[in-house]
């Protein structure tokens, strides 16, 4: 286990209710900027439970950050917050929305171009203060230090990071999980369980902590997976919730190798075809699992084992860790949720050229806790994934 420094700032407030508490976990003195996205907050209650909470700030407020969200329109919420002198931005969404205030809060205190947050030219020093209403378990951006912001003008996807941009408190309330779309909340689950994967599937390295809650929290994801039909009920949702703020709030990967490599490669699909963020991992992993088999072996027979309860030898002979990987790909496909692109349409492989510039413009020439995936991996990986 490699030596490390942890903090996770933010203070959670789960249950339900806690809503309300945001009157107080924000100061009277500030001035709020409330950015939420395209609308569902107006259809479920969340507005009006987070205005009545507002009702002794000071706040105005700015709508339509999209999914995956562009630095094109947060930029019309940084010219807001300057002219409207806000002081804390209140998030109240999923991973966009989130994700967007990060973005929205270091600009606002930064006088060159916005884009150079997210592309690394700029590392943020200062940030105004943020707090998160979560709308949709699935990122753990509520309680991280990650933003991920795309341009549209270029087709980009990046992601920058910041101990700055922890958010001072997260509301984790899983009522509001009860007018999410059933595709928003089978996102939610698979992006959550990549998120420990991509912690987890490296090599052993005697992380007894961090394996033993990795592999409680897969458990605990396909267990709900499993149970999909239950998934109106206040336990199911409150497990997910929980299970997916704690896949992402960086306790897990302490001190241990880290992957992300199906994220790296999943956020240039999304920013190339506009596939939804958990539906790129999805198609992206199993063969990135396949093409490191090598690698990841151990620790795909562990979570073979630990997880899955897969038996150690079977009658046709297939080993461990691809039995693994086919239960990986039997979960998905149990929430309806495609492995392949040629399922979101994408039938030429000609698109491969243009997203391996991606990858390396973005620093991606080499992924993986080996640095093993390179550019011509990731073109194994996206070809045998089509
Ligand atoms: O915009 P509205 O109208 O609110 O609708 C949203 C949106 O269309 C809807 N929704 C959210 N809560 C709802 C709801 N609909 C009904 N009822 C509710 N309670 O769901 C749609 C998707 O929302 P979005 O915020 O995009 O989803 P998610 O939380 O999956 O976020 C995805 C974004 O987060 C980034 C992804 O790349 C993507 O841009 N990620 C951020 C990470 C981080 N900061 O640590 C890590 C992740 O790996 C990920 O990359
Ligand atoms: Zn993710």
């Amino acid at each position: 286990m490699n030596s490390f420094t942890y903090a996770n700032p933010t203070v959670i407030q789960f249950g339900k209710g806690q809503i309300a508490s945001i009157a107080d976990l924000i100061t009277p003195d500030h001035t709020v900027l409330l950015v939420y996205g395209g609308g569902s907050i107006k259809h479920n209650g969340i507005y009006e439970q987070v205005t009545e909470a507002l009702s002794k700030h000071a706040w105005t407020e700015f709508s339509g950050v999209e999914p995956n969200p562009s630095v094109e329109t947060l930029d019309q919420a940084v010219a807001l917050a300057r002219k409207k002198k806000a002081t804390f931005i209140l998030a109240v969404g999923g991973g966009s929305v989130i994700d967007g205030c990060k973005y929205i809060a270091a600009a606002a205190c930064y006088d060159g171009d916005g884009w150079d947050i997210p592309s690394g030219r700029h590392i943020v020093t200062e940030a105004l203060p943020i707090g998160a209403v979560l709308t949709i378990p699935a990122t753990g951006s509520e309680s991280n230090g990650g933003s991920v912001i795309s341009r549209a003008a270029t087709h980009e996807k990046c992601v920058f990071r910041s101990p700055i941009v922890f958010p001072k408190f997260a509301v984790l309330d899983p009522d509001v999980m009860k007018s999410l779309p059933e595709r928003q909340l089978t996102n939610g689950l698979a992006d959550a369980f990549v998120h420990v994967c991509e912690q987890y599937i490296t090599y052993p390295c005697g992380g007894m902590v961090q394996d033993g809650y990795s592999e409680a929290l897969l458990r605990t994801l396909s267990t709900l997976a499993s149970q999909f039909a239950d998934r109106d009920s206040e336990t199911w949702q409150a497990n997910l919730m929980w299970a997916a703020n704690q896949a992402l709030n960086g306790l897990i990967g302490v001190g241990m190798p880290r992957d992300f490599a199906t994220h790296m490669i999943g956020h240039e699909l999304t920013a190339m075809f506009g596939i939804d963020h958990a539906r790129t991992l999805a198609v992206v992993q199993p063969a990135l699992l396949r093409a490191q088999m090598e690698n990841k072996k151990d620790k795909l027979e562990q979570m073979g084992r630990n997880v899955f309860n897969l038996p150690e030898q079977v009658a046709e002979g297939t080993e461990l860790a691809e039995r693994t990987v086919q239960a990986i790909e039997a979960m998905y496909h149990s929430l309806d949720i495609p492995t392949r692109l040629r399922d979101h349409g994408v039938t030429d492989p000609a698109f491969i050229d243009t997203i391996l510039v991606q990858l390396e413009r973005h620093g991606f020439a080499k992924l993986g806790e080996r640095e093993a995936i390179t550019l011509d991996v990731s073109r194994r990986i996206l070809t045998d994934a089509m």
